[in-house]
This record gives C-alpha cells, structure tokens and sequence, in this order.
C-alpha cells in the first residue's frame, strides 16, 4: 500500500536558475507540515511545481528530476495559472473561506478553469493509484477531485483534507457553485479539518445546501459511509526542536545575538497575505512605541513576509501598504543605530528561519483568520535553548490547542499593545511554564500522529463499507 498525496502545490518548487533549474522547498503549512511527514508507507505526491513552461524538453527535464523524489509534476498553462490558480482557488475560495466577504470574485471562466484543473489532476493521477492505495486530497484547489476519482475509481481508499477554515453556512451559501463543490467533497471516504468548528460548519453546509443528514459524524450517501472528523494538523516537533543545536544553525543565530546586543526581537513570519493580519499587527506595533518610548532602542519587530500570490491584485496592493506602513513607522520612530522594524520581503532557508526562532523573546502572531497557523508551533518548538512567550490571534486554528500563549484578538490595537507589554514583562518562571505546556501538547500532536490518525480512520471506513455492503 502506498499514500499517494495530491496537492495542487509539491513540497518542492522548481525555479529558473543560470544553468537550468534549482529545486527548492514550498512555502505554505500545507507543503512544510506534509514535506516533513515520515511514515512506513511509501508516499507518492502529484502536484504543481510552481514553474510555467511550455517547452516539452523542459518539462522532461523536470519531470524526471522530480521522479527521483517521488513527485510527479503537473504542469499548468498561463491560462489555467491565472484562473484556476489565481482564479477560483485564490479570488473566489480563499476570501470565501477566510471571510473576507468583499474579495470575492465571481466569474464563469475561473469556475470552468477550476473544473478543467481538477479534472487534469483526476487523469494525471490515475496512472499511479492501484487498488489498495490511499489516495489522500489536499486542500481548497482540488474540491472537485475526490468525487472524479471515485468516478473512475469505486472502491478507491479516498481522503481530503482541508487546510483553512470552512466557513459558516450563511456566508458558503453566497458561492453559486456551492453544489458542485460539496458534490465534490462527499466522494472522499474521509473529509477531515483543523477544527470542531469548521467540521461543524460544513456538516450544516452539506444539510442547507444538499439536504443531507449527518449523524454525528457520519454520513451515509449511495451506501457508502463517510466520515467528517477534526484532525489539528501538528509539525515534526523533534525535526523544529533539534534544529537549533545544529552547527550550521547555531552559527547564524550565534552571530544574530551578537548583533543584537542587549536588544530583544519580537518576530513575526507569514506569507504575503490579507488574512494574516499583517497591517493591523504593524499598528498595534505603532501603538506600543508610541505608548511606551521607554521600550524605544530596547525592542525591535524582525517581520519575515514571503512573496505569495502577489500577481493577484489584492495581493499586490497589500504589498504596497506593507512597505508603506514600515516605512511610515520607520520614518517616525528610527534613531541612529536602531530601527524599530527589519523588513525582510523574501522567503528564509529552514536554517535562517530556526535562528530567527531561536532569538527571537516574542512571537507575534496575528492572523485575522487562519486554518491552523503551523508558525505559531514552529516558534514554540525551536524553543529548546531560550524561552519565549507566543503572543497568538484567537482567530488561527492554533489557538484552540495553546491556550497558554497569551491570546488576543487581532482587530483590537489595545490588547496587541497591552500583550506585548505583557510579553516583555512575564515572570521568568511563568514564561517558562507557559511555554512547556504548549511544548508537551505539540511534541504529541505532531504531524505524524495527525496523519496517522487520518490514515487509520481512512482504513477503518473501508472495513465499515465492506461490512454494509
Ligand atoms: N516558511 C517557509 N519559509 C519562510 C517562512 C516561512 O518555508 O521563509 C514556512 C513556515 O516554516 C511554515 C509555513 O511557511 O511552515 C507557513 O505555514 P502557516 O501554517 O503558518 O501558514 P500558511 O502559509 O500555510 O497560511
Ligand atoms: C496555505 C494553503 C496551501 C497553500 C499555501 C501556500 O497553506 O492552505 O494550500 O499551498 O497556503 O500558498 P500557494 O498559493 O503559494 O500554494
């Protein structure tokens, strides 16, 4: 048996280099938390390689450099890039599902290009699944994919997991392809998400909308039985919680304390996106340093934002308030020898991003909506050699599991001033039994027993099926 994973982004991107490609590692939860995933199954991914190309020679190219991983690209045409990928998936879906009501964009041709997408997924991904496998769907791109592989395949071990939240049904409803979309999902055996309350929300979609019953938490739909279950995503804790005693990284964050001197670092890592709650957290900021000019030379925001998406619009213009929000406070606050914010508008290597953990006093954490927010454990994990204190939305997954960091709402500028006021001030003994407690509950929820678990339920609901049958 093998797990073939299918994503529309691998865990890897190809990139143009001087003499060919570079391989290099996603961003994003999704590629970091499942590319870090180790199990006893051999796991076979489909997904985008992140490059356009047309040219034939090339796409063997990658193609076999990326066999020899175990991943099997598939390739997108600039047209299915820019409706389907920064289409439906990231104009239509994505404001839907982070409530970002007003963003969303409705237009026949992103609908039939995300059509057109998962059903090449669908082709591209037939000729590797046998009958014992787990064919294991990621994510809000590919909602459509579970039912056209059950099409094809009857008996198929079919799992989805959705990566963001599911929103209420009173804002699922304004989709008009909200049919086709839970159509899709329900060809899935296992339809699995962070939390209880996104489970619950698309239980009372698939009622309102399909008018099909759920008891508790299972469906029974064409005499197959299908389970909806909540599945907090972890990390691979001992891979973040290793890391910063290793040489090469001990070296960068060695050199980074130095550098700082007496001075302390509130961090912040996202990518460049509306629901992460970038500017409101660059506010919050401001209203400390302006409340409290005693902390001014004393503490600095690091703010690491990762280009993402920025060919869409919103994203576009979002950078651009970003660089004008810094500078703004920069221009205000800055004396010689001390910036109150280090912009960083690129992505970190794995060993860049654990020194920056690793010094970090503060994380700052403050996503208006996220599905789980895997930042928030990194930080938490990498916490072997100096503690820390997590400062966290209750709007990101996470929260519900690290109740211990200290949890604010991220539209309140008060409570982000006030909790890094908090932060700077915690007892030493408070600081440390906060940050173990969160420690214990990640290091046994990592991302092996999350995939465990859903591969168990997966194989469990085919002895049910068998049984009904
Ligand atoms: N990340 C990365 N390179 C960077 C900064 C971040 O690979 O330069 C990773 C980070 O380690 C984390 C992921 O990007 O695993 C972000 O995941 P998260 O769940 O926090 O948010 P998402 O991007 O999935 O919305
Ligand atoms: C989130 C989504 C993933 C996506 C990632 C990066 O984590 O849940 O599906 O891969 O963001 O976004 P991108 O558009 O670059 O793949």
């Amino acid at each position: 048996m093998k797990i073939i994973i299918i994503a529309n982004r691998l865990p890897v991107k190809i990139e143009r280099s001087d003499d060919g490609f570079n391989i290099i590692r996603s961003e994003g939860g999704l590629a970091t938390g499942l590319g870090s995933l180790e199990t006893e199954s051999d796991i076979y991914w489909v997904g985008w390689p992140g490059i356009f190309t047309e040219n034939e020679k090339e796409k063997k190219e990658i193609t076999e450099r990326l066999h020899d991983l175990n991943f099997h690209p598939v390739f997108l045409s600039a047209d299915q890039i820019e409706n389907y990928y920064e289409g439906y998936s990231n104009s239509t879906i994505w404001p839907l599902c982070h409530y970002f009501f007003s963003y969303i964009e409705y237009r026949a041709d992103y609908w039939e290009a995300y059509q057109q997408v998962n059903s090449l997924f669908c082709d591209e991904s037939m000729q590797f699944i046998e009958d014992d496998d787990i064919v294991w769907v990621q994510d809000y791109q590919l909602m459509l994919l579970p039912k056209k592989i059950r099409d094809k395949k009857p008996n198929a071990n079919i799992g989805y997991f959705h990566h963001i939240p599911f929103p209420s049904y009173e804002l699922f409803r304004v989709l008009p392809e909200r049919e086709e979309i839970l159509e899709g999902l329900l060809g899935a055996d296992l339809i699995g998400f962070h939390t209880h309350d996104y489970m619950r929300h698309f239980i009372s979609a698939i009622y309102r909308v399909l008018n099909i019953n759920c008891n508790l938490d299972e469906v029974n739909l064409d005499n197959r039985i299908i389970h909806i279950d909540a599945f907090p995503m972890g990390i691979n804790y001992e891979q973040y919680n290793q890391a910063p005693k290793l040489p090469e990284v001990k070296v960068k964050s060695d050199l980074l304390r130095e550098k700082l001197g007496e001075r302390s670092i509130i961090l912040s890592v996202d990518r460049l996106d509306y629901s992460k709650g970038i500017l409101h957290r660059l506010n919050g900021f401001a209203q400390f340093l302006e409340n409290n000019p005693d902390y001014h030379e004393k503490v600095s925001l690091a703010m690491i934002v990762v280009p993402s998406r920025d060919t869409v619009d919103i994203y576009a213009e979002l950078k651009t308030k970003i660089d004008q929000l810094i500078g703004e406070i920069n221009g205000k606050y800055s004396k010689l020898g001390w910036n109150p914010i280090f912009y960083f508008y690129r992505s970190f290597s794995f060993d860049e991003l654990i020194a920056m953990y690793d010094v970090a006093e503060i994380a700052l954490v403050t996503p208006l909506r996220d599905g789980m927010n895997l930042v928030a454990k990194e930080y938490l994990a990498t916490k072997c050699n100096r503690p820390g204190v997590l400062i966290l939305s209750e709007m990101a997954g996470a929260a519900i599991e690290l109740q211990d960091a200290i949890i604010i709402n991220p539209n309140d500028t008060d409570q982000i001033e006030n909790a890094i006021l908090q932060a700077m001030n915690i007892p030493a003994k408070e600081k440390k039994e906060r940050l173990e407690k969160m420690q214990k509950r990640i290091s046994r929820q990592d991302v092996r027993k999350w995939s465990n678990d859903f591969v168990k339920e997966l194989l469990s609901i085919k002895t049910q099926n068998k049984e009904i049958l």
